[in-house]
């Protein structure tokens, strides 16, 4: 509708000599004068040092009738020059119709179609999934779902971080506490054994000792770099130990993304492109693009002289990079470090050129927590630098921390680091609560309770989640966010199965959706306004990257379904077009809920 009008407008401000831009047209901050309303002619008149109500007078005059018929809506003058517009009930009711109809709910497709590449998830080996890592998963999944519908042809890439020093760690974990096995015999040559010496309990216990140690003890951390370097190298028996620490993480992994209902398109993590780096290091020497600086070969990457501090890059676990903002250029971008041995960027490097070439992405999208800005600006603009990202356009789209009420990055009952299974574990047992206080869904069987409990504390997480701007920091309540009521996951769900419900009852009386026609009540109108502003708020979530503006808007439109339902008495009217139309809005409203629901990667159960 807001389209349709600007389009409108901006036609009236062309013909009339002047650009086409002014003629944008927003809904009205002052309902009590239009629905919508049209600013331009102030900036015009600015601009074209004209009286701005003259040129407002103009633009009316050009609109309508010609453009916009009196039987689709007036125009009225207010201020030095606002233009506010009033539509038909006529004309809102055809717009409904319309929309009603659509499979898309008139969300237009990408008329240009880009291939994309969705960075997101990115946990790492032998580390329970955090609260970054579940973020981005979040945000990342709702993201591939919401680009997707939009048209194009999305892969969603789960870049493990199954690479680096802390592999060797683990390696030498394993060799400490367990000398004997195959692994470490250099001389072995018969067959691994099939079966993981290690779980995923033991690496995670292991690798926090690791990491501590390798800080502080010099011996061990010269050990961990020859270590990671033979099994860079391709030393089998290492080899063969780490693709046990992969397997296991990786087969929690999926479970936990199972549990969330968050699926990847290729899981090729940071060891996929070990081999793909020394030939595209070589290419940049080549090229020109590298010097060496104290002994390591960097991509300088600003003007301004600074001098790459290889070692402090040793370790470097990338969500804990803060340098941002910090030197006055950017520092370079080191490649491969005095020691001889690869980095988180030579990997980020290889991948987008991997991603440019043979996946051929035109879009790289990357989730990952906003602390890791500084990385990705220099990885991009090494990228853009040395021609390996072609025509493709690279964006990190970070986010803030999601914190405890404390304050502080959100922990588990039990203080510790967030477990992802214990968090869902939390978050049904809070949903249960709430079903039992409110007596929702109390005479259903055991097992569907326990699966809707399931949903409602899904759709807490990722509600809470996705209704924020992304990249603001935000304090997860889960007390807050579990309520029925308010902003939050659960109110969407239930607006939707009680919508459904009221349609299962009308139909057991006989009664169906039927044809929208003009409301006659207030409350009616502003729902019918509100349904027609979905394609407004999918278009700012592509535009901004930003789920959150589907989130709102879904919200939004149940609150207008609850005011509106308070007031029209559906089953028990008795003009029966009145009625049709009215459960015509009822479904319009469901399958808009469950459009946004299903683009945030929330599932809605069949009832409650
Ligand atoms: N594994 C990384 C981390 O834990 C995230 C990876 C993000 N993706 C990337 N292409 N760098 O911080």
């Amino acid at each position: 509708m807001k389209k349709k009008l600007t389009r409108i407008f901006e036609k009236a401000f062309q013909d009339l000599g002047f650009d086409p831009a002014y003629g944008e047209v927003i809904v009205s901050d002052r309902p009590d004068l239009g629905q919508f309303q049209c600013n331009g002619a102030l900036a015009c008149a600015k601009a074209a040092k004209k009286n701005p109500r003259e040129i407002a007078q103009k633009i009316v005059a050009a609109v309508a009738p010609a453009l916009l018929p009196a039987s689709d809506g007036s125009l009225s003058l207010a201020g030095p020059g606002f233009i506010n517009i009033t539509l038909t009930d006529e004309f809102i009711a055809r717009e409904v119709a319309a929309v009603s109809k659509d499979a898309r709910y008139g969300i237009e497709k990408n008329s240009k179609p880009e291939k994309t590449v969705i960075d997101f998830g990115g946990p790492n080996v032998a580390k329970a999934m955090h609260v970054g890592h579940l973020r981005s998963s979040i945000i990342g999944d709702s993201l591939q779902r919401i680009f997707r519908f939009y048209g194009n042809t999305v892969v969603g890439d789960n870049h493990l971080g199954d690479w680096g020093s802390p592999m060797g760690m683990l390696i030498l974990e394993v060799q400490a506490k367990n000398p004997s096995l195959p692994y470490f015999d250099a001389a072995f040559s018969g067959q691994y054994p099939a079966e993981s010496p290690v779980t995923l309990a033991d690496l995670e216990e292991m690798y926090p000792r690791a990491a501590a140690r390798f800080k502080t003890d010099e011996k061990f951390k010269a050990d961990v770099l020859r270590v990671t370097d033979e099994l860079q190298k391709g030393r089998k028996g290492y080899k063969a130990l780490w693709q046990h620490f992969v397997n296991v993480t990786v087969a929690d992994l999926k479970r936990d993304y199972a549990t969330m209902g968050i699926t990847f398109d290729t899981w090729l993590g940071e060891s996929f492109f070990e081999d793909k780096m020394p030939a595209m290091v070589e290419s940049l020497k080549k090229g020109g693009f590298t010097e060496i600086s104290q002994g390591a070969l960097i991509i300088p990457l600003s003007e301004s002289k600074s001098v790459a501090n290889s070692d402090s890059e040793e370790e470097a676990t990338p969500t804990e990079e803060t340098a941002e903002g910090q030197a006055p250029g950017m520092p370079p971008l080191i490649l491969v470090k005095s020691g001889g041995g690869f980095l988180y960027h030579t990997s980020d490097l290889a991948t987008i050129q991997y991603r440019v070439d043979q996946e051929k992405a035109d879009l790289i999208l990357y989730v990952v927590d906003k602390r890791q800005s500084m990385h990705f600006k220099q990885v991009f603009t090494a990228a853009s630098k040395t021609g390996l990202a072609k025509a493709a356009q690279l964006e990190h789209l970070g986010f803030g921390t999601m914190n405890g009420t404390d304050g502080k990055p959100f922990k588990t009952r039990s203080g510790g680091v967030l477990k992802l299974r214990d968090l869902i574990q939390m978050l049904n047992d809070e949903a249960r609560s709430k079903l039992n206080e409110l007596g929702v869904s109390k005479e259903y069987p055991v097992d569907e309770v326990q699966e809707i409990a399931r949903l409602v504390g899904m759709a807490t997480l990722k509600f809470a989640d996705l209704k924020n701007n992304r990249v603001s920091d935000y304090v997860f309540d889960l007390k807050k966010f579990a309520q029925f009521e308010g902003f939050t996951g659960p109110y969407l769900l239930y607006a939707a199965v009680r919508i459904k419900s009221i349609l299962r009852k009308a139909r057991e009386a006989g009664l169906n959706p039927g044809a929208i026609v003009p409301a006659q009540v207030p409350t009616e109108r502003n729902l019918m306004l509100e349904i027609v502003k979905l394609p407004d708020a999918f278009s700012r979530s592509i535009t901004g990257r930003e789920p959150h503006h589907l989130a709102q808007f879904g919200y939004d439109l149940s609150q207008s379904f609850n005011t509106f339902y308070k007031d029209c008495h559906i089953l028990r009217e008795t003009d029966s077009a009145k009625q049709a139309s009215w459960l015509g809005l009822c479904q319009l409203v469901h399958d808009e809920i469950v459009f946004c629901l299903t683009m945030l990667g929330i599932t809605v159960p069949e009832r409650m």
